[in-house]
């Protein structure tokens, strides 16, 4: 990895381990909902038929009598949040895998539709849930954005991850995203990229499959893992090699464009619609869910990870809180700055209509560093990422992910999941 590239992980994973330290002092109350702000409402779906070995979300695996259970207390915390005032205009459905149980999930969806003022609706799943059961249900309970799990297409690949028996090889995935055009508003397809076992071939192969099924939209995670699932990570799959991050990373914005615009740092896209990374697109989130973690009033927040704790929380009408922490004015900017930019650009006048501050004073070391480095351009009032700073943001955006990913751990540690 070139120097400054190293600087840049290591700045911003210390920077970030400091902003998900919770003390336990804080209050786990939520803030009063402001006024005009736009507001999303997250809901985690935490089981999965099989687990993957390199996943560091929130899961576990799938019990049919457990699962209902839980989405009826998801029903019930929606209620909470609607007594103390919130309304949401978009919803997104992550796991876990959401559509374990889609009856569920449906009935999940229209009890939220009835409380707020909801607009659009995005779920996950997996590429064995493609199926029009399933399929039908999603579209009838008003789901237009759906986000699958493809990984790669490649099924010694997806062998070697552990997903090929479960979720199915890359030609019946290919097959099912061809399907389900003109079912849904926009069809993602979430990939991955830096498995140890991942070659370039492997890699070019990937991205002519994706230009020939022209979706509306690709996501290319590089391989994050918290630092406590790293060894056990690296002893199955082999040592992660930044330098092949980046050649791949270069690979993959060259190969997707200009068939999709590029849409994040690591978002693709061919629709007009707005992309389905939450975190640009919207002020704030409400986490609700075992394990969830949620962003409102400048607060960060966090559920426990103890699925019958929160079970039986909501049973009690108790918010299952685990966590919380305010952030100074500083640190919601910092944060504003990682997630407009993710987002590729942002007019400097976005940081002094929401908190009455200049950016350029506020975090002049920042926006400096960057600009210095070449990561930033500054024209007409908006700064933008150049292409070096693209990747500088994949390393922004994979350290702040480890971070939760760390932060998750340590939250589920003393439970067994
Ligand atoms: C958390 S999963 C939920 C949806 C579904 N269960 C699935 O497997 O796709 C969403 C996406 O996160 C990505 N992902 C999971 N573990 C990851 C990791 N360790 N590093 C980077 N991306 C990861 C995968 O691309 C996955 O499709
Ligand atoms: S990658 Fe998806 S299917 Fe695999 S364990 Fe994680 S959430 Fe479950």
């Amino acid at each position: 990895m070139a120097v400054i590239e190293r600087i840049i992980a290591k700045v911003a994973r210390g920077e970030f381990a400091r902003a998900m330290r919770f003390d336990g002092k804080n209050s786990t109350d939520l803030p009063s909902p402001a006024p005009g702000v736009k507001r999303l409402l997250y809901l985690h779906i935490p089981f999965c038929e099989s687990l993957c070995p390199y996943c560091s979300f929130h899961r576990i695996p799938f019990e049919d009598a457990l699962a209902r259970a839980y989405f009826k207390a998801i029903r019930k915390e929606l209620i909470l949040y609607r007594d103390r005032g919130y309304d949401f205009a978009g919803i997104y459905v992550g796991g876990g895998t959401p559509t374990v149980l889609t009856d569920e999930l449906v009935e999940t969806l229209a009890e939220a539709r009835r409380m707020f003022s909801i607009g659009e609706i995005s779920v996950e799943t997996n590429p064995s849930h493609l199926r029009e059961d399933r399929i039908g249900l999603l579209v009838d309970g008003g789901v237009n954005r759906l986000s699958v799990g493809v990984q790669s297409f490649d099924d010694c690949l997806l062998a070697d991850m552990g997903r090929l028996d479960r979720y199915g090889g890359g030609a019946l995935a290919a097959e099912r995203l061809k399907n389900l055009r003109g079912r849904f508003e926009t069809v993602n397809a979430d990939m991955m990229f830096n498995f140890p076992a991942q070659t370039e071939a492997s890699i070019e192969r990937d991205l002519a499959m994706l230009r020939d099924l022209e979706l509306d939209q690709v996501t290319y995670y590089p391989l994050m893992v918290s630092d406590a699932a790293r060894g056990q990570v690296q002893e199955m799959f082999g040592a992660l090699d930044y330098e092949k991050e980046r050649s791949f990373y270069l690979r993959i914005t060259e190969g997707l464009t200009p068939l999709y615009r590029q849409a994040t740092a690591w978002c693709f896209s061919r629709s007009a619609a707005m992309i389905d990374e939450y975190i640009v697109d919207y002020d704030e989130y409400a986490g609700l869910g075992s394990g969830s973690i949620g962003y409102l009033g400048g607060r960060c927040y966090a559920n426990t990870f103890d699925i019958e704790g929160y079970i039986g929380e909501i049973r009690s009408g108790r918010l299952p809180i685990m966590a919380a922490r305010g952030f100074t004015v500083k640190e919601r900017m910092r944060y504003d700055f990682l997630m407009k930019l993710f987002g590729l650009s942002c007019p400097v006048s976005f940081f002094r209509d929401k908190y009455g501050l200049s950016l350029l004073r506020v975090l002049w070391q920042d926006v400096l560093a960057f600009y210095l480095a070449g990561g930033l351009r500054y024209k007409s009032g908006v700064l933008g990422l150049t292409l070096r700073g693209r990747y500088f943001w994949v390393i922004m955006m994979r350290q702040f992910f480890t971070a939760v990913n760390n932060f998750r751990d340590y939250c589920r540690r003393g439970i067994e999941v």
